[in-house]
Formats: C-alpha cells, structure tokens, sequence
C-alpha cells in the first residue's frame, strides 16, 4: 500500500513528523504538500490528494488542516472518495471496519503527534468488514 500526504499551513508540520514516521515503516509515501508553514488554501491540497487516491492504485490519503474539517468536506466532493475526520483511535478503527474511508483527516490544532501516530496505525491496520456496511456505502452516492 502506498500513501498519498497533503495538509495546508496549520498542519504542515504535523505532516512532516507524520511522513518521516512513515516512511521509517517502509511506506512509500507521496507528499502533495504543502510544503512550507505560510498560510494555503486547504481545498488545494485536498484535491491533489483525493485525484491521487483515486487514479493511483492501492492508495490511501492522509490529510491534515487545523480542524481536519475544511480538507476533508473539500476531498468529499470527489465522487468515491470517503475522507474521514479522525480525533482518536477507536473513531479511526470504525472509519476503516464500517466506512471503508480511503482517507484519514487529522485536526492538528487539537492532536499531539504520539496520537496522530496512533490514529494512523489503528487506521491501517483496521480491516473493512464489509456485508451491511458496503450496502450503506452503496447508498452514499448520489449523482
Ligand atoms: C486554517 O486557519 C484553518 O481554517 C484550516 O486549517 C482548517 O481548520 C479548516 O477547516
């Protein structure tokens, strides 16, 4: 599995501790940026992100912003994207097992990097279960 990284200013330096974490596990990731701390437009990285998850195969998205909101309802917009917010692991384990989410939003303004850390593990190593939960994600979709 390879993963795609993207975050505006308030979470670009999360996002640097989080890619080195990553690819000292082996993970070949692809940073989207942003790639210095002065201020962005998160929709900008969230679309790059989303695009990558979509064309690229076996990819998984990790965006940051300060809430985790404003990337993630941005990287929704895309048809078959599901970005989750995630603030703790147990949220992150269900945004894999019931939602199947291709990607994880972090609030950096509102984690440290040790939970940050533990949210994306308990995220990759969650397994979606499938049966009533892709009937639901069947129904996502609208247009
Ligand atoms: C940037 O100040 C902040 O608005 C952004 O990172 C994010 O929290 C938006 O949802």
């Amino acid at each position: 599995m390879n993963i795609c990284i993207g975050s505006d200013h308030a979470g670009y330096q999360l996002k640097e501790k989080i890619k080195n974490y990553l690819q000292n596990k082996g993970y070949i990731v692809l940073d989207e940026g942003t790639n210095t701390p002065e201020s962005v437009d998160y929709p900008d990285f969230a679309h790059r992100v989303a695009q990558q998850v979509l064309t690229s195969k076996d990819t998984q998205g990790i965006l940051i912003c300060g809430t985790g909101n404003g990337i993630s309802i941005a990287a929704n917009k895309h048809k078959g994207i599901r970005a989750a917010v995630c603030w703790n692991t147990e949220v992150a384990k269900l945004a894999k097992q019931h939602n199947n989410a291709n990607i994880i939003s972090l609030p950096a303004r509102f984690i440290t990097e040790k939970q940050a850390i533990d949210i994306l593990d308990a995220f990759f190593m969650a397994v979606f279960e499938g049966g009533r939960h892709q009937n639901r994600i069947n129904k996502i979709d609208i247009c």
